[in-house]
């Protein structure tokens, strides 16, 4: 999918069903998700993370943080409990009208905008820590690797950076259906993908040499790469913890 219709899809999930878009748990659909939980588990995943980046980078320093693919600000309001400043970017602006919405720290927690395949609403050399969960695997790959370039960029020099991305997925075998694929239903799903009548999650993978090669050829220096799916899971993820020297 191009960035544009990428967009498009993740502002319709922002109108119909914006918490469970971002965490899918089946006992949530049909906005179930109560706010406090949703993020209380924000504030878990962002304290066990940073317990782990420090066990990996004791030398992470805590002025600024960015959170690229921010949403409705989940990761960016617990990143608020441990950074002085967070940015918080997201290509949907109606997932950003949300986060307005939830924001619980004023001005040290910042929502961009950014329909751009790059990070150019940011400065070269800024951010103690660079995060993203849960975000580049909703895109083309080209286009997560030329953000994975630019977390290298906007990182200060000795800043983290941490993210997580599916390398593989061994597909379940598909189930038997008595209904044929006729033409009709072919054209009617494609009218809904590309009108995001019902919004479509993209779910792509990246092979770990290639995400690696990429943090290297941008200047980061990786320190760690972490299994990062839940067990039985079909998809092979990791986390990527690299340092901008
Ligand atoms: C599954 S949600 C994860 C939100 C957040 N990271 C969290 O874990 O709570 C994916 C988010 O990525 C955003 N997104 C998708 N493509 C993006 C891009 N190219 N640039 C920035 N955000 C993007 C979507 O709008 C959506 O808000």
């Amino acid at each position: 999918m191009r960035l544009s219709s990428t967009r498009r899809h993740w502002n319709r999930f922002a109108q119909t069903d914006p918490l469970w878009a971002i965490l899918t748990d089946p006992d949530k659909k049909g906005n179930r998700w109560q706010v406090d939980e949703f993020f209380a588990d924000g504030r878990r995943i962002v304290a066990a993370e940073l317990t782990r980046v420090r066990a990996g980078y004791p030398e992470l320093r805590t002025n600024s943080a960015l959170d690229f693919g921010c949403g409705v600000g989940r990761l960016s309001q617990a990143l608020a409990g441990h950074f002085q400043s967070v940015a918080g970017i997201d290509l949907s602006e109606n997932m950003l009208a949300h986060a307005h919405r939830y924001n619980q720290h004023g001005a040290r927690v910042r929502y961009l905008h950014n329909p751009h395949p790059d990070l150019r609403l940011l400065p070269d050399d800024t951010f103690d820590f660079v995060y993203s969960l849960l975000t580049l695997q909703h895109m083309e790959p080209a286009y997560a690797l030329r953000y994975i370039e630019e977390f290298v960029r906007v990182a200060a020099p000795g800043g983290a950076i941490f993210f997580q991305l599916p390398a593989t997925v061994t597909p379940r075998r598909r189930s038997f259906t008595l209904w044929p694929d006729t033409l009709a239903w072919r054209l009617w799903r494609w009218t809904k993908r590309k009108l995001a009548i019902e919004p479509v999650m993209e779910m792509h993978c990246i092979p770990r040499a290639e995400v690696e090669a990429t943090l290297h050829a941008a200047g980061a220096e990786i320190l760690h790469a972490y299994r990062y799916d839940a067990a039985g899971s079909e998809i092979e993820s990791w986390g990527y913890l690299a340092r901008k020297p």
